[in-house]
């Protein structure tokens, strides 16, 4: 069996900032700052491999046992319900879901809603616990557009420091549920290796505390 762990991060900033993370928890991969396109990296020596992922998909290798670990936003959790275990919050890669339109928006209950957003399963919750019609419009990026374009009413995006809006006159309207990084396990694999992944998870936890 193997006994690396595999380890998906999700690739940019966020994924870089992980890292040094796992680099202070004892879980170093050199090779990995190295400049270059390759999505593998490995430390024999320390037992782990690590693998550069688009950040929305490192739940799916999780899940499906492509990595036995992974870190991904609590936003894609949300929208996806992936059958994993969520074993630690990382406090990183923070912000909130949002409803965000013009400043000046307000909602009639005589007609529909229209929402555009990434996140069709999390606005559609949203508004279903608020008894609130609405139409979804699914799209795949630059939300902002919609409302200003009049695609859309409003959105449900995920809002870091406000400035997109702003810069496109819109303002956050309702928080939805603050959103932060999580690790997360294939459940299978925390099971077949408990032990690494729980001293890994704690040596985590020590460092971000
Ligand atoms: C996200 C989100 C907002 C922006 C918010 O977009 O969809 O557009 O970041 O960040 P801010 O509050 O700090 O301005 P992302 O960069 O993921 O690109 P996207 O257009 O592909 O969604």
């Amino acid at each position: 069996m193997d006994e690396m762990i595999n380890i998906a991060l999700p690739k940019g900033r966020l994924g870089e900032k992980v890292y040094d993370i796992f680099e202070q928890a004892g879980y170093a991969c050199p090779s990995l700052k190295e400049e270059n396109r390759r999505l593998t990296f490995e430390n024999p020596e320390l037992g782990v491999r690590y693998f550069w992922v688009k950040p929305s998909d490192v739940a799916i290798y999780v899940e499906r046992g492509a990595a036995d670990i992974g870190v991904a936003g609590k936003d894609i959790l949300l929208e996806y319900s992936p059958d994993i275990y969520e074993l630690l919050d990382l406090d990183m890669g923070k912000c909130r879901m949002c409803v965000a339109g013009p400043a000046d928006f307000r909602d009639s209950r005589s007609r529909t809603l229209r929402v555009a957003t990434k996140f069709p399963n999390i606005a559609r919750e949203y508004y279903q616990s608020r008894s609130r019609e609405i139409d979804i419009i699914k799209l795949n990026g630059s939300i902002e557009l919609a409302p200003i374009l009049g695609l859309s009413d409003v959105i449900v995006d995920i809002v870091e420091t406000g400035k997109t809006l702003q810069e496109n006159g819109l303002a956050p309207l309702e928080t939805i549920i603050p959103i932060s990084a999580r690790l997360i396990a294939n459940k299978a694999y925390f099971k077949f290796k408990n032990e690494q992944i729980s001293r890994l998870c704690r040596n985590v936890e020590a460092i971000i505390k």
